[in-house]
């Protein structure tokens, strides 16, 4: 199995999600090695929520990791946990298009993509003012 998606599943055990009932849980892991861990965190306002993989790339960014090689998203569900679309749209401002993402069903099996498959086309028009 792999580590990500152990540590992604690990992960949804704190999802917070009293509305929907459905935990998400995400590991990505930084160029220093590192793995950051999320969850979705839901809100009475349900718009306010996020999900799972957002909190795990916000976690890395907030600790000075931009670019980041590999993540791992699942939920507490019997289907793949594909990402929604503002995620893989965040996915492409930190990973490269060929980075790996690892898409379980719970701890079980897992479907290896890479960012270019799931965003093939993201928004970049700000990019040339990127900071380093
Ligand atoms: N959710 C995620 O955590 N990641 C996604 O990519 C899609 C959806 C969460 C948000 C919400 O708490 C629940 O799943 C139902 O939409």
């Amino acid at each position: 199995m792999n580590e990500l998606v152990n540590l992604a599943y690990k992960a949804l055990e704190n999802s917070y999600s009293p509305y929907s009932g459905i935990k998400v849980g995400a590991a990505v892991r930084g160029k220093s090695g590192k793995i950051y861990l999320g969850n979705n965190i839901e809100n009475s306002a349900y718009g306010s929520t996020i999900c799972a993989e957002r909190v795990a790339i916000f976690k890395a960014v907030s600790e000075g990791e931009r670019e980041l090689t590999e993540l791992a998203v699942t939920g507490n569900f019997s289907e793949y946990a594909y990402p929604c679309g503002a995620c893989r749209q965040v996915m492409s401002e930190f990973m490269l298009r060929q980075s790996k993402i690892y898409i379980a069903k719970k701890n079980e099996t897992f479907l290896e993509y890479v960012l270019d498959d799931l965003i093939p086309h993201p928004f970049t028009v700000n990019t040339k003012g990127k900071q380093k």
